[in-house]
């Protein structure tokens, strides 16, 4: 079924991005699923208390309203991440408000957290049998007066369904969102969102990892208040990066001065330099899932090496299709053939200090 889903992809760039994107998800919730080929056991990954069988994932805001979490992990990714959820459903920017940039395969978005709301994800989450890791990624409505109780309402819904809680506060598409990672304001989210998972903890949810995810434009100063307050308030792990507002010089698509966050290929160097910055100051305080431009097995080892425990993609999976897992594994398999490495986890951060250190391709 998956080739047939590759065959389809091509296809699907005759439609506008937004539309491709919902004939994908038609297309994975009708999927018949046959026995995942087991994975090579050197890429088995132990991060936060939980086993991933691999440690490629599907990023937020390809299945935000949890309609296909399943089908994803058939498709041989390690973990699910679904979201961005806030409360109140949300219809989102006007249309159209995703572009590709196809000669950079790249894709600007401003979606502005388009998404059916808590009850309906809750809905459809109850009736699933769990199988596999799945991360959920909570918000903040734009017109919500209190965001951080947004934040905390998502970890006490979403506890008891959730193997990890993502806290998105690097939306580039929520005016405002991205000020909760400035000092005090983060401090004061990680404090009642901890305090979130504990209450639902007693009510027998289980005290569910939680990992905030960054945007790739904060400066290196605010990274270091950023990564002391996670370290003092001991979150689980971190996700570097969201989308990024900047535009390398190297953008070759006209639509690229299109308003919104820019995936893919063109994001790939800024986030492998944010996630090695970030590895650097954690100290294995915890770890960390890189995301940004990873569309090969290489840019998937590059993250590694520059600190990533944990990897994940979504504009990669657009260009190259839904078997994006199975090569990058394979792929995998090789590098780890080749350098003798013992395990995927043998190779986290061996080359953090060297990505830190490399100027950003723009
Ligand atoms: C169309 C689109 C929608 C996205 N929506 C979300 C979202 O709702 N929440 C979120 O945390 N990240 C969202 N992202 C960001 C991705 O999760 C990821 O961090 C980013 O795209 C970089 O990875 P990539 O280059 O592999 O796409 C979105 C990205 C795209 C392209």
């Amino acid at each position: 079924m998956s080739l047939l889903l590759d065959l389809a992809l091509p296809f699907s760039r005759l439609f506008e991005a937004e539309d491709a994107h919902r004939l994908a998800i038609r297309a994975l919730s009708m999927m018949t699923r046959g026995a995942t080929p087991a994975d090579d056991p050197r890429l088995s990954v132990s991060a936060f208390a939980l086993n991933f069988k691999n440690p490629i994932g599907v990023a937020a805001g390809f299945d935000k309203n949890a309609e296909v979490p399943d089908a994803v992990l058939a498709l041989g990714f390690g973990f699910a991440e679904v979201g961005t959820l806030t409360p109140k459903p949300q219809a989102g920017n006007p249309r159209p408000r995703v572009f590709r940039l196809l000669r950079d395969e790249g894709v600007v978005n401003r979606l502005g957290f388009n998404n059916e709301g808590f009850n309906s994800a809750v809905a459809r989450l109850s009736r699933r049998k769990p199988s596999g890791i799945l991360g959920i990624n909570v918000g903040a409505n734009k017109n919500s007066e209190d965001r951080i109780a947004d934040y905390v309402a998502g970890v006490e819904t979403f506890s008891p369904y959730a193997s990890y809680l993502t806290v998105n506060i690097s939306s580039p598409n929520t005016p405002g969102l991205r000020d909760l990672q400035t000092a005090d304001a983060l401090n004061e989210l990680l404090k009642r969102v901890l305090e979130a998972r504990e209450r639902a903890a007693q009510k027998g949810s289980g005290r569910k990892p939680i990992l905030l995810k960054i945007a790739p434009d904060v400066a290196l100063g605010d990274l270091d208040d950023i990564v002391n307050i996670a370290r003092k308030r001991a979150i689980d792990g971190m996700i570097v990066s969201n989308t990024t507002i900047t535009r390398p010089t190297s953008l070759r698509e006209s639509n690229a001065k299109e308003q919104g966050g820019l995936s893919g290929k063109p994001l790939f160097d800024l986030s492998t330099r944010m996630l090695a910055e970030t590895y650097l100051r954690t100290e294995r305080a915890f770890p960390i899932v890189g995301v940004g431009g990873i569309d090969s097995a290489e840019t998937a080892w590059k993250k590694i090496r520059a600190g990533a425990t944990l990897v994940q993609l979504y504009t990669g999976m657009v260009y190259k299709g839904f078997g994006i897992a199975r090569e990058i594994k394979r792929g995998l398999s090789l590098f780890l053939d080749r350098g003798k490495h013992r395990s995927i986890q043998d190779v986290i951060g061996l080359g953090a200090v060297e990505a830190a250190a490399s100027r950003q391709n723009a």
